[in-house]
């Protein structure tokens, strides 16, 4: 019998990245989309899986919805990556960033209890927890959370709720306190891919300058496609636990610039730069860099990508994006 996975936000960046390591592992993988006026599969089409993935639709902010979904497919594992995961838009939108990421939590872990409470259940948890706190500059699973956002709050909500289903209903559920992650199919949005995507298009005449908020932020990045795998190993284990996941590197958002143009092979990053206050937060996460230890000695995973393959990685697919889009249209 093959082992079955239900995936939320299986159309986001983590989401096909997680999908592509079950199937290659023979899971049948049912993957949770929201109603859309147009279909966004580019990402599940950008890893060639989309036809490979059961869709089922649903809503975090749907109890009923949920409760149907674990009811008809009782999956071995359930992998809640469903947010609104952009940070700033979170300044904006706080009951409905609370509404997805703390209740929506809360309506799954329901469901699972009352429909399939044998599920193993994996939480989409993030370093945002710990916003302002750190230990001698690094966080780990000890490090007390302070979030600066109400959707680092959100997730410090659906974190204990997770915590508190495994103590109170002896239930499998783990916490993946995950750094930041990045790839070519990273959300535009995102500093990373919005860097890249900049680079990409000043490379190729298509602009003349890339606008950003606070250069200093301080963040570990790391690869998505590696952060998938600590994600499964987690449900794979004798006894649930909660687990960072990091590369324990940190930059700067200026050096993440630097290399992108340094890796596009772009002298002076200085005169394409412009700061803008829009871009800003009203609280900021200034200094993440994650402890991974825990999971190097209980779930053997490490990070494979290094900090310059990845921006390279992302720069080089960028590029490549702008001028097979050239192409098409020439053609
Ligand atoms: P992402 O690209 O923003 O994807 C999030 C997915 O959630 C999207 O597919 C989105 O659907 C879906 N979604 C949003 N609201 C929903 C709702 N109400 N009901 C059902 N689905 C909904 O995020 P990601 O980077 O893949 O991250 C995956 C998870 O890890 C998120 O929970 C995020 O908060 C967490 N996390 C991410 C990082 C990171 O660095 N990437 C680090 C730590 C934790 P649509 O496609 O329809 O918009
Ligand atoms: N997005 C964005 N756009 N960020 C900018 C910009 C800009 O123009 N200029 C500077 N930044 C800074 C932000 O202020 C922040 O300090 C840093 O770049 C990273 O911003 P994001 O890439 O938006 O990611 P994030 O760190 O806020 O959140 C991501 O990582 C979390 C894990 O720590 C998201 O993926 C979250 O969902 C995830 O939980």
């Amino acid at each position: 019998m093959k082992k079955t996975a239900l995936i939320t936000g299986i159309l986001g960046q983590d989401g096909p990245y997680l999908a592509k390591l079950l199937l290659e592992k023979d899971y049948k993988v049912y993957g949770m989309t929201r109603r859309y006026s147009l279909p966004n599969f580019g990402n599940v089409e950008y890893l060639g899986i989309h036809h490979d993935i059961d869709y089922v639709d649903g809503d975090m902010t749907d109890e009923s919805s949920l409760m149907n979904i674990i009811k008809s497919v009782r999956p071995d594992e359930v992998y809640n990556l469903a947010a609104q995961s952009f940070v700033k838009a979170s300044f904006e939108q706080p009951k409905f960033t609370t509404d997805v990421n703390a209740l929506g939590v809360l309506y799954l872990l329901n469901a699972i209890k009352y429909f399939s409470p044998t599920s193993r259940f994996y939480q989409a948890s993030t370093s945002e927890m710990f916003g302002l706190a750190n230990d001698g500059g690094y966080q780990d699973e000890n490090t007390n959370f302070h979030p600066r956002s109400p959707y680092g709050v959100s997730k410090v909500y659906a974190y204990w709720m997770t915590v508190n289903y495994r103590e109170s209903y002896n239930m499998f559920t783990a916490n993946g306190i995950l750094f930041n992650h990045e790839s070519p199919i990273r959300g535009i949005q995102f500093v990373t891919r919005k860097i890249t995507d900049g680079v990409a298009k000043i490379k190729l005449g298509l602009a003349t300058e890339l606008r950003l908020g606070n250069m200093e932020a301080k963040r570990d990045w790391g690869f998505a496609g590696d952060y998938v795998e600590a994600m499964w190993l987690m449900l794979q284990t004798d006894k649930p636990d909660d687990y960072v996941v990091a590369t324990g590197e940190t930059h700067s958002v200026q050096e993440f610039v630097e290399a992108a143009f340094a890796a596009a092979d772009i002298p002076d990053w200085k005169k394409y730069i412009t700061i803008d206050p829009r871009f800003k937060r009203p609280a900021e996460v200034p200094h993440l860099c994650g402890r991974v230890d825990k999971a190097t000695k209980q779930l053997g995973w490490k990070p494979k990508v290094s900090f310059a393959e990845l921006v390279k990685m992302m720069v080089e697919a960028d590029i490549k994006r702008y001028e097979m889009a050239s192409v098409s249209r020439q053609s």
